[in-house]
């Protein structure tokens, strides 16, 4: 285990903003990070556990120790003779993962095939796409409880999984450091191809064709065609979440914009892809001095060339407000602002 003192996170962040942090240490063993926590630099610093940095925007210098979770192992540890049990280090690269099970036909996540980051970051904001969320195949997660030093399981019901929400998105924020977690995956796999773009895509092959590969490889082709590689240009996914409202709110909508998309996703709650209502604002593929909006999905913030965490960040109030202005909806961020 290594402290690095002055720390630049340049490369630790996919909108690779130019930040430092005081002191940095990269995790590979639960022994490593024992020895951590009852180092002075851990005990008197703040602290930041840090994955892929996939789904974090730095608007300053880190004042304090980021925690680089880099736990590598991947094992089956049950299986029946209906499901398989894969457990994941917390830093295994989450892609890396839905490969190993793809390959072995292991069905569940192959619709979340090519989301950034890693294994250990997936249950905080339950990673979701094309009609899967990691809640449907989440078995359990071990973590350690940082103020106590404590080793903890937590099953499912523990998790309090949402839509792009957990209990370590809320109540556990930084305050427990995930060092591995197992999915529950079925070795008879069930094919979902609800979601829309995927159907569409799906129509192109035959019925025995849509193998658990097939899926995954045609996931991966519709992201690449939608969304940005961080590579080309700094970004985080969707900057905020498709924000949900009630019957009457959807009506209202409804009657003002006849051209509005909507999912029922529970009784009398509406999901309004939060994209649509960017790009209504006028907002698609706009762009503001280093940054902007994607011109193929509005809802991704790109930083175009050397932004600041700063600008991005009053980007993405810019767009609350026009958004708020033109329909009165609150836009809530997904990307975690430190
Ligand atoms: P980081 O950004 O490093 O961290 C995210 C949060 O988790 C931080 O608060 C951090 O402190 C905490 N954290 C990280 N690791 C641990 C740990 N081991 N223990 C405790 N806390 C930890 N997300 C989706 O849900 N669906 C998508 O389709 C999707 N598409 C994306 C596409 C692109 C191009 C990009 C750039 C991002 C996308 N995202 C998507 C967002 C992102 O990939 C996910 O949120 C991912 O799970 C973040 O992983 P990470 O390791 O990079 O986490
Ligand atoms: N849309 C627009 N304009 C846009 C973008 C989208 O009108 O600029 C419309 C589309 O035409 C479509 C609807 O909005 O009818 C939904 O678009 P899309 O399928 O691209 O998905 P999304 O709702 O914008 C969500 C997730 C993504 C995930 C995709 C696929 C959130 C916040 N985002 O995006 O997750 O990959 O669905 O399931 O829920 C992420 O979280 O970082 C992320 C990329």
């Amino acid at each position: 285990m290594n402290i690095v003192k002055d720390f630049s996170l340049t490369n630790y962040n996919t909108f690779h903003i130019d930040v430092k942090a005081d002191y940095f240490c990269e995790i590979h063993s639960l022994e490593d990070l024992q020895e951590l926590l009852s180092h002075n630099i851990f005990l008197n610093n703040n602290r930041l556990i840090l994955g892929g940095g996939s789904n974090i925007l730095f608007t300053s210098d880190f004042s304090g120790l980021v925690i680089k979770n880099s736990i590598k192992s991947i094992e089956e540890i049950h299986e029946d003779e209906h499901f398989v049990f894969v457990k994941a280090g917390a830093g295994v690269i989450w892609d890396e993962l839905v490969n190993y099970c793809v390959n072995k036909n292991y069905g569940g996540i192959e619709n979340l095939t090519y989301i950034p980051g890693t294994v250990g970051a997936a249950p905080i904001q339950n990673i979701g796409a094309y009609g899967a969320e990691l809640k449907d195949v989440f078995y359990s997660l071990e973590g350690v409880v940082l103020k106590e030093n404590k080793l903890k399981e937590f099953y499912k019901k523990d998790c309090y999984f949402g839509y792009r929400s957990s209990i370590f998105k809320n109540e556990y924020k930084n305050k427990i450091f995930i060092s591995s977690v197992t999915l529950k995956l079925n070795k008879i796999p069930k094919i979902n191809i609800e979601y829309s773009a995927l159907k569409e895509s799906a129509k192109n092959y035959k019925t025995e064709e849509l193998t658990v590969a097939k899926i995954s490889e045609i996931v991966k082709e519709i992201r690449k065609s939608k969304l940005p590689d961080p590579s080309e240009f700094g970004n985080a996914g969707s900057f905020f979440k498709n924000p949900e409202v009630d019957k009457e709110t959807k009506e209202r909508l409804e009657n003002e914009f006849e051209d509005i998309i909507s999912f029922n996703t529970d009784k009398d709650i509406y999901k309004i892809p939060a994209g649509w209502l960017i790009e209504k604002c006028g907002l698609k593929g706009f762009r503001l001095g280093n940054t902007g909006t994607y011109k193929k999905q509005a809802l991704v913030i790109i930083n175009f060339n050397n932004a600041s965490g700063k600008e991005i960040y009053e980007f993405s109030n810019f767009i609350k407000d026009k958004v708020y202005n033109k329909f009165q909806i609150e836009l809530e961020t997904e990307v975690n602002v430190v």
